[in-house]
């Protein structure tokens, strides 16, 4: 029997490191104007629990378009790029990452498949699951922090960088620039970059894939709330607030947030600090930035990757792009 402690699993988050972190995210976050907290801290036990219950809503679309797709298409992409190392981040239970795998070993490249996440417990099960159900695979995980490690990863050549479900989506403008050239410097020309994007549609279905009937990415968004909670002695009353998801049509995507039912007064013990809102104050905890096709293009071309690939769901909801870093230097992000 194969037990989760006896896989290679990296750590380069210690605790001490990540209450370091939370404390001062949550310090510089809540005391912006407006009010926002990191969405790496929506994922403790109960927040991967919940999005996982998230990924099988009727309403949010995003994980089936994007399983039907790689199901459809992953021989093509293996083909485009016969990666020896699979590199995934956000990789949380990398279930779809499973028919990428396959496709990568039926073509006869892969070796290597590294899962990487913040979520610990998580990330542990996906690689303990995976290393048993493919011996012929050095299967690997790194704790870690994808704004902050991708300088830590495992050397080239031959790798693919995955980063699937839409993750893309959730950082803001600059972060995502950021992201792309800190990928960029990471890799190797000729190493691929895999990256699944949702796509821009009628805001009415992006809307409901946000804020379910159900109210589950209700619970998931105000989870963090109870992570504040546990971690650093808050006092936050959940039942004290709503949740808010809507739809900014100028910079294209969803913005989610707690919102304050009635003015209201928190305490943060370790931070020594009192929060006070106002009827109606928002925290903001995460945006989901929908994309078009010459859009992922631009950027990955601004920031020297040749996109290779594009494949869309049979409903054109989701997008997988392949892009392929180029042999001359190519960082222009700061031209853009
Ligand atoms: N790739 C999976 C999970 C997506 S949810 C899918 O497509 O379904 C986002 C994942 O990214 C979660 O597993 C979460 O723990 C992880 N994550 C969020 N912020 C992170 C960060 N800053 N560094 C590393 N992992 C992060
Ligand atoms: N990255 C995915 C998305 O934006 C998954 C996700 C992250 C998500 N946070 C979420 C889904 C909150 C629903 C609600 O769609």
């Amino acid at each position: 029997m194969t037990t989760t402690d006896s896989q290679p699993v990296e750590v380069h988050l210690t605790p001490e490191d990540v209450a370091a972190s939370l404390a001062s995210d949550v310090r510089v976050g809540l005391t912006s104007d407006p009010k926002w907290l990191p969405a790496k801290w929506l994922y403790d036990q109960r927040g991967c629990e919940l999005f996982e219950a998230i990924t099988e809503l009727p309403e949010y679309y995003p994980t089936r378009a994007e399983r039907a797709l790689l199901a459809a298409h992953a021989p093509e992409i293996a083909a485009v790029a016969p990666a020896t190392t699979l590199i995934e981040l956000g990789s949380g239970t990398s279930e779809k990452t499973r028919l990428l795998i396959a496709a990568l070993q039926a073509q006869g490249s892969l070796r290597r498949f590294v899962a990487f996440d913040v979520a610990e417990p998580t990330l542990r099960a996906a690689v303990a699951d995976l290393s048993e159900a493919h011996e012929e695979l050095v299967v690997e995980g790194i704790v870690g922090d994808f704004e902050r490690h991708l300088d830590r990863l495992s050397p080239g050549p031959g790798r693919m960088v995955a980063f699937l479900g839409g993750t893309i989506g959730n950082f803001d403008e600059p972060n995502r620039l950021r992201f792309f050239s800190t990928m960029a410097a990471a890799l190797e020309p000729g190493e691929w970059l895999l990256l699944g994007t949702d796509l821009v549609k009628d805001p009415a279905r992006l809307v409901a894939a946000y804020d379910d009937a159900e109210g589950v990415t209700a619970a998931f968004e105000t989870n963090v709330l109870a992570v504040l909670n546990h971690e650093l002695g808050a006092d936050f009353d959940l039942e004290r607030f709503g949740y808010v998801a809507r739809w900014d049509p100028d910079l294209e995507r969803i913005e989610m947030g707690v919102r304050s039912l009635g003015a209201q007064s928190v305490r943060i013990l370790a931070l020594d600090m009192k929060l006070e809102l106002l009827d109606g104050e928002e925290i903001s905890t995460e945006v989901s930035a929908k994309f078009r096709r010459v859009g992922v293009s631009r950027e990955l071309a601004a920031h020297g990757f040749e996109m290779v690939g594009w494949w869309t769901d049979p409903d054109g909801d989701f997008a997988v792009s392949c892009a392929r870093r180029s042999e001359a230097g190519g960082r222009l992000s700061d031209q853009l």
